[in-house]
């Protein structure tokens, strides 16, 4: 059931752009994560979902936007829309210069009426099999029905994806090492079993961080999404890893099984 040679990375928007400073991409940590591909890529089969940190987020908070399907401005739609696809094609030139072969995928080709086709997921699949392309999506704004549109995240669409492909690892990288049970201790939670665990006693950095998680222009939910998501994909069979996306050699040692800095949110009711 598991596809043993996939792995899904959502490259977040707090570690590809600068968060705070609007549409500013973080160059340093594209590159950052660019120098791991090449290496997962000898051993596995990668797809990559990126955020908008401050381009959608940005212009959804000047638009008044939310994440339920709304009315919104229609030139708000236009301008959210365009600046994700100006994100996504930094990071594709970035991708395309270190010779990693990207193909973009708008996630409005497989998701419909707020709905993930599994037929178009797969294709995404099929596209890296036998290639040597990394399918690239990213959070949008897209249209569900009548004149409403809805701000999809990218970690939606890393559950969309996982919950269809099973892949071996998701990692959702972010600006943060992980959860914290005790932010007091600055421990990390390094692993959450979901069908035991009550993860409303995991403390957040952000939550600790007021200030960044007041000022920043995060839509769709920062840390508490993540979670929510990772829960669903642990709860397909794919174990889900936060790390630090400032820290990519993390995802060499996640999934060379060694020793790693982060939390892992997997099905089970282990040690
Ligand atoms: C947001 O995607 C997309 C838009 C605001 C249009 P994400 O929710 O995945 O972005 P990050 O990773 O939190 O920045």
């Amino acid at each position: 059931m598991i596809s043993s040679n996939l792995v899904v990375i959502k490259l977040g928007g707090s570690v590809v752009t600068f968060k705070e400073k609007p549409l500013t991409p973080n160059y340093g940590g594209i590159d950052k994560i660019l120098e791991v591909l090449s290496e997962i890529k000898k051993n596995f089969k990668v797809i990559i979902v990126h955020g908008g940190g401050s381009f959608g987020h940005y212009w959804s908070v000047k638009y008044d936007m939310h994440t339920k399907p709304y009315p919104y401005s229609d030139l708000g739609v236009s301008v959210v829309h365009e600046s994700m696809i100006k994100l996504n094609q930094i990071i594709i030139n970035k991708l395309i210069e270190s010779n990693l072969k990207p193909y973009s995928i708008q996630p409005s080709t497989f998701v419909f009426n707020g709905v993930a086709d599994p037929v178009r997921i797969h294709n995404i699949l099929d596209m890296t099999i036998g290639n040597d392309l990394i399918p690239v999506t990213f959070g949008d704004v897209i249209h569900t029905s009548e004149n409403n549109f809805s701000i999809l995240s990218g970690d939606t669409i890393m559950s969309m994806l996982c919950k269809e492909l099973h892949p071996k690892f998701s990692i959702f990288t972010t600006n943060v090492d992980g959860l914290y049970n005790d932010i007091g201790k600055g421990e990390i939670v390094r692993e959450i079993r979901v069908d035991r665990t009550d993860i409303s006693n995991i403390f957040l950095e952000d939550d600790i961080k007021k200030e960044h998680f007041v000022s920043s222009f995060d839509v769709t939910g920062g840390m508490k999404r993540k979670i929510t998501e990772s829960t669903q994909i642990a709860k397909s069979g794919t174990p889900a890893y936060l790390i630090n996306g400032f820290h990519p050699e993390r995802i060499l040692d996640i999934i060379h099984d060694r020793e790693y800095i982060g939390t892992c949110i997997r099905m089970g009711s282990g040690s």
